[in-house]
């Protein structure tokens, strides 16, 4: 097994203090949806986890669906163009529908996200993201429910990777420079 800490710098938020926001969020979750139905849209693949624990803290029924969506190369990802990898199964037209994300860097793909899935005629569209980086914001993105804004470092852990790798690390962490080469390539 490859020795995951040494390529970690930081750990910025611990598995306890995110389920402990988490369960925040859901508390006003369920004040804002009470008496409504509600379909809970992940994208996929960051926000399995934050949909798997929002969903068991939820004191109410939610259906869940799963969204898959790509960018057109990652040499344009700043374009915003996105294709569907994988449609939801339901039809969402008059129901309440809300987003997980596991974070908001430029806001791109959930600017082209609400755009696509309002035009299939919703009662709503809110967005819970667990973290944000204000810094990175290239399109504003209209968020309900925001675990913690981050810095604009490179983080993975809780569903975020690099190189696909790193999603099952537990906490949110900051990747050491070593892992890709020293240059942010967000940056
Ligand atoms: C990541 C993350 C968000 C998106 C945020 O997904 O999970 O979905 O990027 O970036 P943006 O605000 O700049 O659009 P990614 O495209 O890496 O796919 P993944 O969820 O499968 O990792
Ligand atoms: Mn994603
Ligand atoms: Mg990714």
């Amino acid at each position: 097994l490859r020795d995951v800490e040494s390529d970690i710098t930081e750990i910025l938020f611990s598995e306890e203090q995110i389920q402990g926001r988490l369960a925040e969020l859901a508390r006003e979750i369920e004040r804002d949806y009470e008496g409504k139905d509600v379909l809970i849209i992940a994208v996929l693949k960051g926000a399995v986890m934050v949909l798997s624990d929002l969903v068991r803290e939820l004191k109410f029924h939610a259906h869940i669906d799963f969204m898959a969506v790509s960018s057109y190369g990652s040499s344009t990802k700043s374009s915003g163009v996105v294709r569907i990898v994988k449609d939801l199964d339901a039809e969402i037209a008059g129901r309440h529908v809300l987003i997980v994300e596991d974070i908001i860097d430029s806001g791109l793909t959930l600017n082209w996200l609400i755009g696509n899935l309002e035009s299939r005629g919703p009662a709503s569209i809110e967005v819970v993201a667990m973290f944000r980086k204000p810094e990175a914001i290239k399109e504003p993105v209209d968020v309900k429910y925001v675990g913690y804004d981050i810095p604009n470092a490179f983080v993975v852990g809780y569903g975020l990777d690099y190189n696909e790798d790193y999603r099952n690390v537990r906490g949110l962490a900051v990747l050491s420079p070593h892992v890709y080469g020293g240059e942010d390539p967000h940056a």
